[in-house]
């Protein structure tokens, strides 16, 4: 399965994962061959990539951090939430603690899984993928610095609902594409300190979950926001939930660009990490995520290409890749493996974008089905954006 941005999809590709709505409901299903129009209609929901069988990826395997009836559970929990948090009704404890402990529980599960791959999402639920997102990467970050699962409750809580205080923006203003004036980014400023409130209300949420969502914009160096807090001021568990929120932010495609890939995301963390992140979590944060996650394509130093298909959490770097063209392109005559963990004069040169690696996609007769999309017509307007911010 190979990822490729959605003005690459042509008919006949077979995609290779679902692709959901809003409500994490499934709108295209996974084997199914891409037809002009759905692929219209991809577009115009602001889907910018997709995965798709191809002959070169055949047979690999992963895991993921949690299953995807844990993500799909927790993203209709923070629908749900949001929602009624915004109609202004209590918090549902019971379904934020069910949702954080499955989470938790699938994560110390696969405690050796790198995080391998970004989900493909509509951006109309972006900040509920995205919350569920921060929530794993935040548990993943916690557990890996030895957090007890109380404290990775309290961390998984607040991380969840990191962004809560948003329900209490105009949404107008959360959509809004062009650039915001200075009055603008003081409303959307006003989103940590309503979500504190949210969460503090809620006796059953510990003041530590509240403070994850009044202090996730914070920075080491004071230039963070709302109270522009420094070094030791801002608790672990906003820190973590920081670096998660720019990582998740910065790999995610959003409405008409595509998010960078992993290994340039952990750059500029790493990068960040002099100044506004804590060091110490961002190489906990680091160490877990693969930076060529599998079906990454890839140049080695021998200007071959091919795919990344497994990856090794002691060699992050040094990945097995499939190798398959020669440097001239040229496909080989029977692919092959090397595990760069193993072959130590072979490393990456480049991750290729998909205009460089030649897709040829696997197509096979399918049964046709109903329009997909029918269910969702009357929905498509209500188009729930999300800020970088
Ligand atoms: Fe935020």
């Amino acid at each position: 399965m190979l990822r490729i941005p959605l003005k690459k999809a042509r008919p006949g590709m077979i995609l290779a994962r679902h692709i959901y709505n809003s409500n994490g409901k499934v709108l295209l299903t996974a084997g199914i061959q891409l037809e002009e129009h759905y692929i219209k209609r991809l577009k115009a929901l602001g889907i910018s990539s997709i995965y798709i069988h191809d002959k070169y990826t055949d047979g690999i395997e992963f895991i993921e951090a949690i299953s995807e009836e844990t993500r799909l559970r927790a993203e209709s929990t923070v629908v749900k939430v949001f929602q009624e948090t915004r109609e202004n009704r209590k918090l549902n404890v019971k379904a934020i603690y069910s949702t954080t402990e499955h989470i938790i529980n699938e994560i110390l599960k696969n405690k050796n899984a790198l995080v391998n791959l970004a989900e493909v999402r509509a951006y109309d639920n972006y900040t509920f993928a995205h919350s569920v997102n921060v929530c794993v990467l935040s548990v993943i970050t916690g557990a890996s610095l030895g957090f007890n699962k109380a404290q990775l409750r309290d961390l998984g809580i607040g991380a969840l609902l990191h962004d809560i205080g948003k329900t209490q923006i105009d949404p107008a203003l959360l959509n809004k594409v062009e650039p915001l004036n200075d009055h603008e980014f003081e409303a959307i400023k006003k989103h940590p300190h309503a979500g504190f409130e949210i969460l503090r209300q809620a006796p059953e949420i510990s003041l530590l979950s509240a403070h994850v969502a009044f202090q996730h914009h914070e920075r080491l160096d004071g230039s963070g926001y709302p109270r522009g807090l420094k070094g030791k001021e801002i608790h672990p568990y906003a820190m973590i939930t920081a670096v998660a929120d720019i990582y998740d932010a910065l790999v995610s495609d959003r409405p008409y660009r595509l998010g960078i890939p992993p290994h340039q995301a952990l750059d500029t963390i790493a990068h960040q990490a002099e100044r506004t992140l804590d060091p110490e979590i961002v190489a906990a944060f680091t160490k877990n995520i693969a930076p060529y996650p599998v079906t990454t394509p890839v140049q080695l130093n021998t200007g071959e290409i091919g795919i990344v298909v497994d990856v090794n959490k002691n060699y992050r770097h040094r990945p097995v890749v499939r190798v398959i063209f020669d440097p001239e392109l040229k496909e080989l005559p029977k692919f092959r493996e090397v595990d760069l963990s193993k072959n130590k004069d072979l490393y990456i040169a480049k991750v290729l974008t998909p205009e460089e690696f030649p897709i040829v996609s696997e197509s096979s007769p399918q049964v046709r089905r109903e329009d997909p999309f029918a269910e969702l017509r009357p929905a498509e307007n209500k188009v729930v954006k999300d800020s970088l911010v």
